[in-house]
């Protein structure tokens, strides 16, 4: 065989990529490239062909040594190394490349192995420089937006979703993206709007979008992302917005609604459980009389406040339930901070099972419908009387006091609510 032949193979290569003969296409750039080993671009059909057949190794061979002069193949050659699970290495190539040439392909890629690799910190680094070198990249808006949203940085999620939706051409699955988003914000109608736009567009996503749909109609709560969004912007100003402008006196109410039932307690003697302790507002009245007073909030930054205040033994970034199961304790206090929850029956059940016999569970709650419980339009949950009783009572606790209290004002108007005591049967 001579060089004359050379062109030849590699239209033949072409033709038989074009008619899907991806074997044939294969077999004749690899006797083409036999032939002019230095075509790069050759060498590229060739390794794009192995990649179509799946055939990761081969590409790597193909690709690896020539690579470490012509930068131009690293991309395909970390595309393999990933497809055959050696992210690392793949990191690598790509790291070393980008020291020569800054490219938004390259962070963006590098942003995806590194989230592979579970570096969520180098993964997020990766997609910010990425953004900042090709911003109207519709892809890689996508893709960071899914990115921030599993690792429930919601704001930054929505913000490049709604990018990636004014981009000339949106990837095809961004209204389901558009949808998770507005869902995990709580946000059902505009999730809807999304995921209806969605089927439409994608009709084979149709059962995809049904569940979608269904889980939206039954979700009983807010999501954990959503809560902690809210209250890590807002931990700066919480104190001086809900206390001054709000004449929030949550604590106030709670103190004196226990007031008659801790009369004559030691000082320091109780294990205490602050539940959303948010700032630690919550707790301040009820310190004296703690042997160890433990919080927990959703929020790091509402934590970091408390912390502050050096009145917490321990803090914890827990949910309320796994929190509660940490210890056994005389007073669990929810102050404002079951309006972020729907059904209470769990809850209702781990105190009863975490106090003491004799020990007190005490909340306030923003009232709701006549029976069960409602999402307000604020988000926040509102609940009926009857509800609150009926769960405490099935949870084996007996209520000593259940009244109406406000706790704040909205738009000038007290938020009318529960305050509720209950001790655990004996
Ligand atoms: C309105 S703040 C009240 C803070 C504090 N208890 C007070 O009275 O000042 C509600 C707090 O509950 C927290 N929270 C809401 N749902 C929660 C959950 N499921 N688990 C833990 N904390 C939660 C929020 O992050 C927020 O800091």
């Amino acid at each position: 065989m001579t060089t004359d032949n050379f062109p030849v193979l590699v239209q033949k290569g072409h033709d038989a990529r074009e008619s899907g003969d991806l074997e044939g296409a294969a077999d004749f750039f690899a006797e083409a490239l036999a032939l002019e080993p230095d075509d790069l671009s050759l060498r590229l059909f060739l390794a794009d062909t192995l990649m179509a057949l799946r055939n990761f190794p081969a590409t790597i061979a193909l690709l690896e040594k020539p690579a470490e002069n012509h930068p131009m193949l690293v991309p395909l050659l970390a595309e393999a190394l990933e497809a055959e699970g050696k992210h690392a290495q793949a990191a690598s190539w790509l790291e070393h490349q980008l020291i020569r040439r800054p490219s938004g392909h390259l962070h963006h890629h590098l942003a995806r192995i590194h989230t592979a690799l579970g570096n969520i910190g180098d993964a997020r680094e990766h997609y910010a420089q990425a953004l900042f070198l090709t911003p109207y990249d519709a892809v890689l808006l996508f893709h960071a937006a899914a990115f921030h949203l599993t690792h429930g940085w919601l704001g930054p999620a929505l913000d490049l979703a709604q990018r990636a939706l004014r981009c000339a051409n949106p990837p095809d699955g961004i209204h389901l993206l558009m949808g998770d988003i507005w869902t995990r914000m709580a946000e059902a109608d505009k999730a809807m709007r999304h995921y209806q736009m969605h089927r439409t567009q994608c009709p084979q996503d149709g059962d995809i979008i049904t569940l979608r749909i269904m889980a939206l109609a039954d979700s009983p709560n807010l999501s954990p992302d959503f809560v902690r969004g809210v209250f890590d912007q807002y931990a700066d100003r919480f104190d001086a917005d809900l206390v001054n402008k709000l004449q929030y006196h949550g604590p106030l109410v709670i103190s004196q609604a226990l007031a008659p039932f801790l009369v004559g307690c030691a000082p320091k003697s109780l294990a205490i459980l602050d539940l959303g302790c948010g700032t630690g507002l919550s707790g301040e009245p009820f310190a004296p009389l703690a042997a160890r007073m433990d919080g927990c909030d959703l929020s790091p930054k509402m934590l970091e406040k408390a912390e502050g205040r050096h009145i917490y033994t321990q803090l914890s970034t827990e949910d309320f339930i796994p929190a509660m199961r940490h210890g056994t304790w005389d007073l669990v206090l929810a102050v404002d901070a079951f309006v972020y929850v729907g059904a209470l029956s769990d809850i209702f059940a781990v105190a009863a099972e975490t106090l003491r016999p004799g020990g007190f569970l005490a909340a306030t709650f923003e009232a709701g419908p006549d029976t069960g419980f409602i999402r307000k339009p604020c988000k926040r949950f509102g609940h009926a009387e009857t509800y609150l009783r009926e769960t405490a009572l099935a949870s084996g606790f007996d209520i000593l006091v259940l009244e109406t209290a406000s706790s704040r004002m909205e738009k000038r108007e007290p938020v009318s609510g529960f305050v509720m005591v209950c001790q655990k049967r004996l």
